[in-house]
């Protein structure tokens, strides 16, 4: 486990997986029922960009600090840049939220979050991010056993019925974990079909992923959406081109409400040879 997030936080892969994650969760907070949310990859939940690891990389300065200041924004990406605002000073941006406290940031009283890491030092400092928000549970435990032990969801005697799987490995094992991943997808939908389930993956060269893609189509998932961005071609595979996340069962008009992102971030996060895709790889007929 050498990964660490915080090389990459804020970087173009979050500024996507993000504006997607909040734009899915305000999809389920058009309903009062209570959600929940299984954060299966959750890292530390707060990175400040004046880190050594940030600043070693300077990646966010090629995504999220590129937003910064832009007039006439699309909705989703107004939405976006709210959430993280809201844990800085007016008009910069020293510390970029992670997926767990989006989520909790995003939540409402009746709404739970469990997020796992295993991580020893970023479940730790997980731990004391949350410690005394009693709708978030951390859990330092492996992401993907978690959903084996969790879903549906059942907590305090409440079973919820809505809500949402996040899924972000760091594939150290390069397309290797795509296997495990198809499984682990075919197994939260027999235990929990209702849900939202968001997997998010690194476009080296994105014909890599097809088999993947193709074994979804053929599965009995019944529907499925990805959208990418990829900054440049994908052409080398040493390098993170772009990325995608890839939804299970998205909320009702989910493409539509994402579409207009996605020219903004091709313009202002894209270099030579940049694109976007929003394709259902399988819709409910
Ligand atoms: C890409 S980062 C997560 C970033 C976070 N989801 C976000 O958007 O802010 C992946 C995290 O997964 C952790 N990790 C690696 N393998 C894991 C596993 N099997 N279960 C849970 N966490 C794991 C790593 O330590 C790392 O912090």
């Amino acid at each position: 486990m050498n990964y660490r997030h915080a090389y990459h936080a804020g970087n173009h892969a979050d500024v996507l997986k993000h504006t997607i994650l909040l734009a899915i969760l305000d999809a389920l907070k058009r309903k009062e029922t209570a959600f929940f949310v299984l954060d299966t990859h959750a890292g530390r939940g707060r990175y400040l960009l004046s880190s050594q690891e940030s600043q070693k990389t300077g990646e966010s300065s090629g995504g999220i600090l590129r937003l910064l200041g832009e007039p006439d924004l699309p909705l989703p990406i107004t939405r976006y840049l709210h959430a993280v605002a809201s844990d800085n000073p007016v008009g910069s941006v020293l510390v970029y939220p992670g997926s767990p406290l989006l989520i909790a940031q995003a939540m409402r009283d009746q709404d739970r979050l469990t997020a796992c890491e295993l991580h020893p030092e970023e479940a730790a400092e997980l731990k004391t991010l949350f410690s005394r928000d009693q709708r978030v549970a951390v859990h330092f435990r492996d992401g993907y056993e978690a959903i084996k032990a969790l879903l549906p969801p059942r907590i305090d005697s409440i079973r919820y019925h809505r809500g949402l799987v996040l899924i972000d490995p760091p594939y150290e094992a390069q397309e290797a974990e795509f296997p495990r991943i198809f499984t682990v997808l075919a197994d939260i939908q027999t235990r929990w079909p209702q849900a939202h389930c968001a997997l998010w993956y690194p476009i080296k060269q994105r014909r890599n992923l097809r088999p993947f893609f193709r074994k979804i189509a053929s599965s009995p998932i019944k529907s499925a959406l990805i959208i990418e961005l990829l900054i440049r071609p994908d052409d080398s595979p040493l390098r993170l081109n772009g990325s995608g996340m890839l939804i299970l069962n998205p909320p009702w008009q989910f493409d539509a409400a994402i579409a207009p992102a996605l020219p903004v971030f091709k313009r202002m996060l894209g270099e030579y040879g940049a694109s976007t895709r929003l394709e259902w790889i399988k819709r409910e007929s």
